[in-house]
């Protein structure tokens, strides 16, 4: 059977590179495209040496042509930690708006699938809980979490346009939060962070009273739901995550628990419109994906700490 040819847009960031890894395992030919805006040539480096990877250093802003066939573009390509966007908010907006166009209509001229990563943060802080497909979220239009938040709305609307105007085969998946190897230590999310925190022995810094809660999906169970949604006939958005919700409280002690650290807890101010409440319902990914997350929280947790007890060295 011939090669499947798949453009990853943010291929050299967390999911992306993970992806990169998993679809070359299968017997793709992967091209990489990244700005490396938040993304890392670390994290791709070990595949410059397979001849069935292309890395190409770009900003997919400005429009992107590729020679030859594109069977499938899988759009990563967007800052994703509200620490990140924060520090580049036009960046945020542009990448989910034009990015997401320029893709789109590449995806169109080589009549290929199109897979949008989409985000659990379109139901911005959440009314009701856990969070269905069809609930139309939440959201303060123009709050600093808007820069990542109305860009993702923004490109779920333009990914169901294309479907419906020019018949592109394309898929949405909500990611809820996802950790695992190759999350970048400082980039202010809760996992990383508090690993980070609990290796040096620093206090492990939560929101507000630290009650809020998230629900946490290791890399690879967000992998396997990622490609079986690719290769599914649902063109409108899947939830991909655990329902495992716990609080961050018990995430901090957890984390504390493992790495074997003497840090303590301490609280800072909890950022505007942060969501209390998150936790994904996967019943549509189960029924029609038959997919469900596997890895158990500590042992997810427990390889990422040695990745970062690695990287260290
Ligand atoms: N990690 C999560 O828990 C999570 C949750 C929900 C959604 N997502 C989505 O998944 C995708 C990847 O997230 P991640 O956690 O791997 O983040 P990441 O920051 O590690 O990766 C994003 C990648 O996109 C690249 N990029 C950014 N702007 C670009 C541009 N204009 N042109 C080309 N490349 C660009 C960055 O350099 C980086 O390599 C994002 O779209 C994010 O919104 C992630």
């Amino acid at each position: 059977m011939k090669k499947k040819h798949i453009l990853i847009s943010g291929g050299a960031g967390f999911i992306g590179s993970h992806l990169c890894d998993r679809l070359l395992d299968l017997g793709a030919y992967v091209i990489c495209v990244d700005n490396l805006l938040t993304g890392s040539e670390k994290n791709i480096k070990h595949l410059y040496k397979n001849k069935y990877f292309k890395f190409l250093k770009h900003d997919v802003i400005d429009s992107l042509d590729v020679k030859g066939d594109i069977d499938y573009i899988l759009h990563f390509a967007s800052p994703a930690s509200p620490r990140d966007y924060y520090k580049y908010p036009i960046a945020t907006l542009e990448v989910g708006a034009i990015g997401t166009r320029n893709l789109l209509e590449l995806a169109r001229k080589k009549r290929a699938v199109f897979l949008l990563a989409s985000t659990s943060e379109v139901y911005g802080d959440p009314l009701v809980n856990p969070q269905k497909e069809t609930y139309w979220g939440n959201v303060n239009p123009i709050g600093p979490r808007s820069v990542y938040d109305e860009a993702k709305r923004f490109s779920e609307a333009i990914t169901l346009a294309y479907h419906r105007k020019h018949k592109i085969d394309t898929k949405i998946v909500r990611i809820f939060n996802t950790y695992g190897p190759r999350m970048r230590a400082r980039d202010g999310r809760a996992i990383p962070e508090f690993i980070e925190q609990a290796l040096t022995n620093k206090p492990v810094t939560a929101f507000g009273n630290g009650k809020q809660t998230r629900s946490f999906a290791y890399i690879d169970d967000l992998i396997d739901g990622l490609l079986l949604l690719l290769n599914s006939g649902l063109n409108t958005p899947v939830n991909i995550g655990n329902p495992n919700e716990m609080t961050i409280n018990s995430l901090a002690e957890l984390i504390i628990n493992l790495v074997g650290s003497n840090s303590k807890i301490v609280y800072k101010p909890l950022p505007l419109d942060d969501p209390k409440l998150r936790r994904p319902d996967i019943s549509l990914a189960k029924k029609e994906l038959k997919w469900r997350p596997k890895v158990d929280i500590k042992k997810g947790l427990g390889k990422t700490i040695e990745y970062f007890r690695n990287d260290k060295k």
